[in-house]
């Protein structure tokens, strides 16, 4: 995935389910084609099939399963979004966290397919310590300003430049993203100031009354 970037998180939210989520997933290409600026989106894992075929952006994975294939009812594994087309996951997101062996484990089952990963965590020591295990990115959100009003660019801008810091030391060629709380151009254009490579957001653009004046305006921050 090109950096930098800005890739939406659809979680659960109402407004992203079936049709409405697919007008979120028009504009985020259209805007994407029509400045050049690399969107990606985390669609509801039900949809994941339907956007991977129907959009031409990178569609990444909420979660994956560390587990095997075959007799593992329910879950959904690397190899499965990797048969759709999917170009890789979100790992350890704040609201699905693994244990870190499950993490490790997930990072080095996704590099050997080809997928790309996204691995989330809650702080700057965090964020050093996964980026040993080669991610292709970091995404570093502080769990209280998820869904908040503030940009973590804003109510804490150091523990994305801790962040970024500490992954360089640790693995330089792992890439680092910023979320919690990002709305707008600004965030983004902060957030790029501070050294990451991108934002990771959800409620700022699933939740807007007008997504694509919002879309637009992030990708001005680029
Ligand atoms: O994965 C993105 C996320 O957790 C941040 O959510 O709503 O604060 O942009 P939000």
């Amino acid at each position: 995935m090109r950096t930098p970037a800005i890739i939406i998180n659809m979680k659960t939210y109402a407004e992203a389910c079936g049709a409405e989520g697919q007008k979120l997933a028009i504009l985020s290409e259209g805007i994407s084609k029509s400045s050049g600026a690399s969107i990606a989106l985390a669609p509801q894992q039900i949809d994941l099939g339907l956007y991977a075929d129907r959009f031409d952006i990178p569609i990444f994975s909420q979660h994956v399963y560390n587990a095997k294939q075959g007799s593992t009812t329910g879950r959904t594994t690397p190899e499965a979004i990797n048969s759709i087309g999917c170009a890789g996951t979100l790992i350890n997101h704040s609201e699905y966290r693994l244990p870190a062996e499950d993490v490790e484990a997930l990072v080095s089952r996704c590099r050997d397919l080809g997928l790309t990963t996204i691995v989330c965590t809650k702080d700057a020591e965090e964020s050093r310590q996964y980026a040993k295990f080669g991610p292709d990115f970091i995404a570093v959100e502080p769990p209280e300003l998820i869904g908040g009003d503030i940009s973590v660019t804003t109510a804490n801008p150091e523990v994305v430049a801790d962040s970024v810091r500490l992954v360089k030391d640790a693995a330089p060629e792992v890439k680092v993203l910023c979320g919690a709380g990002v709305k707008n151009g600004q965030d983004v254009r902060k957030a790029i100031e501070l050294g990451a490579d991108g934002v990771l957001l959800a409620s700022g653009v699933v939740k807007a009354d007008d997504q694509q004046a919002v879309l637009l305006d992030l990708v001005s921050g680029l």
